[in-house]
């Protein structure tokens, strides 16, 4: 039995775990208020919010419906469209219509479930901020010059919240309909315990975010058995013991962009990880997730692959660790036993000397996937290289450490010849292929630059 709260209901459904929450909700609830659109996560028709109790404190978040399994509500908060209506146009909605932010409608109830979700979050209350929250919204007639100044207006509303919690600054200012602030109580006292179905030991599909299985097997995995990995407590966190940092294999990009040890030892963690899909996937896509689908252009799996991470996988009581290089034998070919999952990921926090970044160059800029993507680690002591692990995706048919060039480069001093020296190496390492993204040609030229980034970014942050 799956329960959660919609909108303003209790729900309580034997309907198969597997099933989308977008399904669930326009055809099982007949709110028909989110839009199916793409049905691949891009455009942002279907977001909801879905809150959850973190530490005591409810957490709204967005995401993609369609790629939602009901599965991975359970025992939570989902808001939709017709959640927030209010007697006349709530705020947000009379934003949309003065600034003339909308107009064949069809994408405007994600927008503005998404700028509800920035009201309900603890962010600034900027406009960037609020822009930012509709980065996974596209609109296909309006300008989005008016949507900027709807989501600016929005921002304005929320300026005078300071430390008062979010449910309860938009009830009290009629933002959202009062009844927000009597969820948390609500969600405290929803029985969710000992659901078996959502931890099925015999499952066929194992499922973090659903990101990139409900885009693969849309049609079919309603009905498969499934075990949801999501919410499973073992598998979450992101915590530093002592040199190493430990990621749960469940944590989501959104929880490594907040993360205090990952801010703090990556200071330019937010302009990485704006580069990556956008808000509503970020909230739902798990680390384990993107190396487990073998991509060979994941972009988690090439900046934890120039850091050297190291893999826990778990059988029943077994452990095996191993280091994340040596995961990919072919493409989308793993050195993994089919009943092992995905435990943890840890890595050596990098020490003063240490530099890293991360380079991704797409056809867009946000919301698209990598034509070519690398990260670098740069130890640096008195400008010869001590130590360096550049990766690289796109090239290859897994995601690549670039082994030869790094070995080249150990020991040598940085200059503009050693850096094309290091390119032309780099260039016998990959083999690229010429598809969608690229040609074969583009992704080499693509390498070269972004390897040329590196060094002129650990220059500009002036490591010693
Ligand atoms: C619109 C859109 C944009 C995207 N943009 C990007 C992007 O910019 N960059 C990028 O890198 N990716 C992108 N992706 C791909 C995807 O979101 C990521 O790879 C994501 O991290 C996958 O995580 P998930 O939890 O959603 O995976 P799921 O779909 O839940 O699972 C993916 C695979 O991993 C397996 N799996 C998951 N967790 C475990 C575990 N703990 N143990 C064993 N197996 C496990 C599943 O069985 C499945 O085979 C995008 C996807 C969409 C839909
Ligand atoms: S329908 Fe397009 S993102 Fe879900
Ligand atoms: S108003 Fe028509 S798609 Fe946005």
């Amino acid at each position: 039995m799956i329960k959660f709260i919609l909108n303003n209901k209790d729900i309580s459904t034997q309907l198969p775990p597997g099933m989308t929450l977008l399904d669930f909700v326009r055809y099982h609830q007949h709110l028909t208020g989110t839009k199916v659109g793409c049905n691949e996560g891009d455009c942002g028709a279907c977001t909801m919010l879905v809150g959850e109790l973190k530490n005591n404190a409810l957490q709204y978040r967005s995401l993609t419906s369609c790629l939602t399994p009901l599965g991975n509500v359970h025992g939570k908060h989902v808001v939709t469209i017709e959640g927030l209506n209010m007697e006349g146009l709530n705020p947000i909605q009379q934003a949309m219509y003065d600034e003339s932010a909308t107009q064949c409608g069809f994408c405007t109830p994600g927008f503005v479930v998404s700028l509800a979700g920035f009201c309900l979050s603890d962010q600034n209350a900027t406009a960037e901020n609020a822009i930012a929250a509709v980065d996974g919204n596209i609109c296909r007639c309006t300008g989005y010059k008016s949507i900027e100044r709807a989501a600016t207006k929005v921002a304005q509303f929320m300026q005078s919240k300071q430390d008062t919690a979010p449910t309860a600054f938009v009830s009290d200012n009629q933002i959202l309909p009062g009844w927000f602030a009597g969820i948390q109580q609500r969600l405290q006292v929803l029985q969710t315990e000992g659901n078996g179905q959502l931890h099925a030991t015999t499952a066929s599909e194992w499922v973090g975010g659903g990101t990139d299985l409900y885009v693969q097997k849309h049609d079919t995995i309603k009905e498969a058995s499934i075990r949801f990995l999501f919410d499973d407590a073992q598998l979450k966190g992101i915590s530093q013991q002592g040199n190493q940092c430990i990621i749960g294999a469940s944590a989501t990009v959104t929880d490594l962009c907040e993360s205090p040890v990952m801010q703090s030892y990556f200071p330019r963690l937010a302009d990485f990880m704006k580069l990556v899909s956008s808000t509503p996937i970020r909230n739902i896509a798990t680390i384990g997730g993107n190396l487990i689908n073998a991509s060979p252009i994941g972009d988690l799996t090439i900046f934890l692959l120039a850091l050297d991470a190291t893999l826990v996988f778990r059988k029943n009581e077994q452990q095996r660790k191993i280091p994340l290089r040596q995961l990919y034998k072919g493409y989308k070919q793993l050195n993994r036993q089919a009943d092992e999952h995905l435990e943890s990921i840890s890595f050596e926090l990098p020490g003063n000397n240490t530099f890293f970044n991360f380079e991704k160059v797409s056809k867009r800029t946000n919301l698209d996937i990598a034509s070519v993507n690398s990260a670098c680690s740069l130890t640096l002591q008195n400008d010869q290289i001590l130590n360096v692990r550049i990766s690289a995706g796109g090239v290859a048919p897994v995601p690549k450490l670039l082994e030869e060039t790094n070995a080249f480069l150990k020991g040598q001093p940085v200059n503009e010849i050693t850096i094309n020296e290091a390119i032309a190496i780099a260039q016998t390492e990959i083999t690229p292929i010429s598809d969608a993204r690229g040609t074969a040609d583009y992704k080499r030229l693509l390498l070269g630059q972004l390897i040329k980034a590196h060094f002129m970014m650990a220059s500009q942050y002036a490591v010693h």
